[in-house]
């Protein structure tokens, strides 16, 4: 189980992108996070994984916190963190399955010995985890001679090889087609749910987030908005999320209900400076 509760985050400039987020999510419960650019949803997977260290509340994985450890206190944590990023982070040089072993380094007593020689437990498991993304045909190849669609399943192969007790993933689509998109995201959402971890993946295509996520969490300002399944997404929640400082607009969304009176009173005042707030709904954001 994944539990953050009041975190708030700093940045050294003074800038405070994250104010006060809760969530839990269970195992197996696969969660997107949607808002808008600059909403803090890439900071909030970074102080999860302890890239960044939250500055006031708790975030406990299996109930152990990641805010106050150190050392290798929190690399301990961390190698239970799969994460995947939006533009692969794959060693390019190095084969399909050197990439998926190195998610076993974190598991390895004996740091100090030859980087890639690992043992048979770690290979069936690297063997495994591309065989759970269709990828055990590409094991030999360069990294750099995979499509982006093959690349981003090897680093979701090397987040599960990792045995992850979370697993994020910032904009993982956001490089592919939206038919390649579709498919990579069915991918993640099913090993997810297989392996069985709570996963947050941040999300700029709503669509998808309806389509395959267990449960939206909206972030504005740093602030949660609204957290429930993705029929709650209403056009006062979307307007919530991404126009809070313009005019209100009706989404025209299947998942979306009728606009509701108290968000059209809500309106605001149009700022020209956001370009997604137009995007949403039509295409990704
Ligand atoms: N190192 C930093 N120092 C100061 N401010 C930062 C830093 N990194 C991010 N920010 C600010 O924190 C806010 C949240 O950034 P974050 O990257 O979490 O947004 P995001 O929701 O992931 O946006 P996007 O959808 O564009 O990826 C933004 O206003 C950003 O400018
Ligand atoms: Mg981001």
């Amino acid at each position: 189980m994944l539990e953050l509760h009041n975190v708030r985050h700093v940045y050294p400039n003074g800038y405070q992108a994250l104010k006060d987020v809760s969530l839990t999510i269970q195992d197996g419960e696969v969660a997107a996070i949607i808002g808008r650019s600059g909403a803090g949803k890439s900071t909030l997977l970074r102080c999860i994984n302890g890239m960044e260290r939250a500055a006031a509340g708790t975030i406990r994985i299996d109930g152990i916190d990641i805010v106050g450890a150190h050392g290798d206190a929190l690399r301990r944590i961390q190698t239970k963190v799969g994460f995947i990023w939006q533009e692969y982070n794959l060693v390019e040089r190095l084969s399909v399955m050197n990439n998926v072993l190195s998610g076993r380094l974190g598991h390895r007593q004996d740091a100090g010995s030859t980087l890639f020689h690992f043992d048979r437990f770690d290979r069936e498991v690297a063997v495994h985890s591309l065989e759970r993304v269709n990828m055990l045909h590409r094991a030999q190849f360069r990294a750099d001679r995979l499509s982006g669609g093959e690349k981003q399943r090897v680093s979701i192969a090397r987040a599960l090889a990792q045995s992850p007790r979370v697993i994020l993933a910032d904009e993982p689509v956001a490089s592919l087609d939206p038919e390649l998109s579709e498919q990579v995201i069915g991918d993640l959402v099913r090993v997810a749910r297989d392996e069985g971890v709570p996963t947050l993946i941040n999300l700029h295509d709503v669509e998808l987030a309806v389509q395959f996520c267990d449960r939206i969490c909206a972030i504005a300002q740093g602030v949660v908005v609204y957290d429930g399944p993705p029929s709650g997404l209403t056009d006062e929640v979307l307007n919530r999320t991404y126009r809070f400082d313009r005019g209100w607009k009706s989404y025209a969304r299947g998942v979306v209900a009728e606009a509701s009176a108290t968000a059209a009173a809500a309106t605001i005042r149009s700022d020209s400076r956001d370009r997604d707030a137009d995007l949403v709904g039509s295409a990704r954001l």
